[in-house]
């Protein structure tokens, strides 16, 4: 793992963005896996428009959202579905055909993370995972203590999870299941982008890169991957000392 700290979150988003308009460049019929939240905001808009005035040719580049809450319809903007919707779909007028996103209502759960593998395996494998770290060291819904051996499941929301979850929503909603993509996928995927900014991620930083590695954080986990960049902004990074860079 490469970790870098930038002085501000616009350079952050900006290096992630071009690093993510490279990895279309290099392989334009491939994927790429997309974490939703405040983290990747603004490296989504630059991504954009990035994309956009540099005309790089996307029409046959694949995209695939990373979890959803269970129970939240498409419609709802505190969701992630509307939210890859707004921020980078609909901007780059992807083809149905070219993305594919959890429903959070489905009928059957266990069919729609099966769909899910299935949809990566057709794609030949993830790219690019970009993915943000939760308050709990999460990684999608891969919360503390779950199992780290498996592709896309209903994961059960830890009460922080659930907590804090409530910022995306005007008002208060039930949040207790999510589907995401496992860690199986996530060591599979060819490169990640880890992002973290601001100083209410300081103490999980400085924990998952100097806590042993394990599902108690299971951020840590990005120490064992063999192409993953963790990427800070000086205030996620402030708890970090010399030792750690
Ligand atoms: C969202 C996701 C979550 C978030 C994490 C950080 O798709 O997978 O794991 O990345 O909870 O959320 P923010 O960026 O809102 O602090």
């Amino acid at each position: 793992m490469i970790f870098r700290v930038f002085e501000h979150e616009e350079e952050l988003a900006s290096f992630a963005a071009d690093h993510l308009i490279e990895t279309i460049r290099s392989n334009p019929n491939g994927l790429m896996c997309l974490a939703t939240g405040s983290t990747p905001l603004l490296t989504y808009q630059l991504f954009v428009s990035r994309l956009r005035e540099q005309r790089v040719d996307y029409s046959n580049f694949h995209f695939i959202g990373l979890d959803e809450w269970v129970g939240i319809p498409d419609s709802n903007p505190g969701g992630c579905h509307y939210f890859l919707q707004e921020h980078v779909l609909k901007p780059l007028v992807v083809k149905n055909k070219n993305y594919h996103l959890f429903n959070g209502l489905a009928a059957d759960l266990r069919t729609e993370c099966l769909t899910m593998d299935e949809q990566i395996r057709k794609w030949n494998g993830i790219d690019m995972m970009v993915v943000g770290i939760g308050m709990n060291g999460h990684i999608g819904f891969n919360e503390p203590h779950s199992n780290p051996d498996q592709h896309a499941y209903l994961a059960d929301l830890t009460e922080t999870t659930r907590q804090v979850g409530q910022k995306y929503f005007v008002e208060k909603t039930e949040l207790s299941k999510g589907l995401t993509l496992g860690l199986k996928h996530f060591f599979e995927s060819r490169q990640v982008l880890m992002l973290a900014n601001g100083s209410h991620k300081a103490d999980i930083i400085r924990r998952t890169i100097s806590d042993p590695i394990s599902m108690e954080i299971p951020a840590t986990q990005i120490r064992r991957h063999q192409n993953a960049y963790l990427l800070l902004d000086t205030e996620a990074a402030a708890q970090l000392n010399d030792d750690h860079h």
